[in-house]
C-alpha cells in the first residue's frame, strides 16, 4: 500500500506521515530531506544553484539513506550523517531553487520510486500525489493557515535555541510557498483524488486517526 501525503511547508506532513507509517509498520520515505540532502552537497561544493549540469554531476553518484532512531528517522549524505545540517537556515532558504531543477527532480523521482516499489509505504512532500506515486490507495493534501505554520515553526525554533521572529518565519514560508507552487516541473498542487485535511486546528492525533481510518477503508476493499 501506498499512502501520499503532500503540502506546504510546515503544515504537519511529515509529523503525521512519521506516525502513520510507524501505527500501520510501514517505511516513511521523507522526498524533503532528499532535496535538502542534494542542497546541502551543492551548497559544501560551492556550487552555483542555477548550474544544473555540475549539480547533477555530484549528485549522480550521491549516496542518500534514512535510518530509523528512536528520536526520529536520521538522513545520511554518502555515510556522513547530515540530519540536523539539512534543517539549518541557508539550507531551508535555497532548498526550492535546487529542487526546481528539472533534472534534479527527475533523479530524485526515479529514487524514491525505487524505494516505493519495495515497501509498504508513506511519503511525503510535494508532488507525490501528482507524480512521484500517482497510483497510491491513500493521499492526502494537507494545509495550514500561514498564520500557524510560522507560529509553529517558531515553537520548534525555540526549543533549538533560534529566535527568528513569526512574521519572518511567515514570509519565509510564503516565500519558499511560492516558489514550490509556480515552478516549471511538478509544483506543489494537489492532485485531484486527494483528500484536503486542514490541520489549523486539528490535534496531531486526530489526523493521524483520520488517515489510518482512509487506509483502513481502502484496505477494505
Ligand atoms: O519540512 P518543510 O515543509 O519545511 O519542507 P520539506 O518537506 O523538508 O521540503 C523542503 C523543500 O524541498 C520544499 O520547500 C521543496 O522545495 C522541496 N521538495 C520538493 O520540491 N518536492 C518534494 N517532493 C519534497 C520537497
Ligand atoms: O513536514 P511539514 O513541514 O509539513 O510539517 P511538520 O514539520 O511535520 O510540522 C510542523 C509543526 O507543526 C510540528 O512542530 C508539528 O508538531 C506541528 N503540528 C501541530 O502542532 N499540529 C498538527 N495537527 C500538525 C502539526
Amino acid at each position: 500500500m501506498q499512502i501520499a501525503i503532500d503540502g506546504p511547508a510546515g503544515s504537519g506532513k511529515s509529523t503525521i506521515a512519521k506516525r502513520v507509517a510507524n501505527q500501520l509498520g510501514f517505511i516513511y520515505c521523507d522526498t524533503g530531506a532528499m532535496y535538502r540532502t542534494a542542497t546541502v552537497m551543492a551548497l559544501r561544493k560551492g556550487l552555483k544553484l542555477d548550474d544544473e549540469a555540475a549539480i547533477m554531476a555530484a549528485l549522480k553518484p550521491l549516496t542518500i539513506t534514512f535510518k530509523p532512531a528512536p528520536e526520529g528517522q536520521l538522513v545520511f549524505m554518502d555515510g556522513e550523517d547530515v540530519t540536523l545540517a539539512i534543517r539549518q537556515e541557508d539550507a531551508t532558504n535555497n532548498v526550492s531553487q535546487v529542487s526546481a531543477l528539472p533534472k534534479v527532480r527527475e533523479e530524485m523521482v526515479k529514487r524514491q520510486r525505487a524505494i516505493a516499489a519495495a515497501n509498504d509505504i508513506v511519503m511525503d512532500g510535494r508532488d507525490i500525489g501528482t507524480t512521484v506515486l500517482p497510483q497510491a490507495e491513500v493521499k492526502i493534501f494537507m494545509i495550514a493557515s500561514v498564520q500557524k505554520r510560522a507560529e509553529r515553526r517558531y515553537k520548534e525554533n525555540v526549543e533549538k535555541g533560534i529566535m527568528t521572529p513569526v512574521a519572518v518565519l511567515a514570509e519565509e514560508i510564503e516565500a519558499r510557498d511560492h516558489k514550490d507552487s509556480t515552478r516549471a516541473v511538478s509544483p506543489l498542487r494537489k492532485a485531484a483524488d486527494a483528500v484536503e485535511i486542514d490541520s489549523s486546528n486539528m490535534t496531531i492525533d486526530q489526523e493521524v486517526a483520520e488517515i489510518i481510518a482512509l487506509a483502513n477503508q481502502k484496505r477494505a476493499h
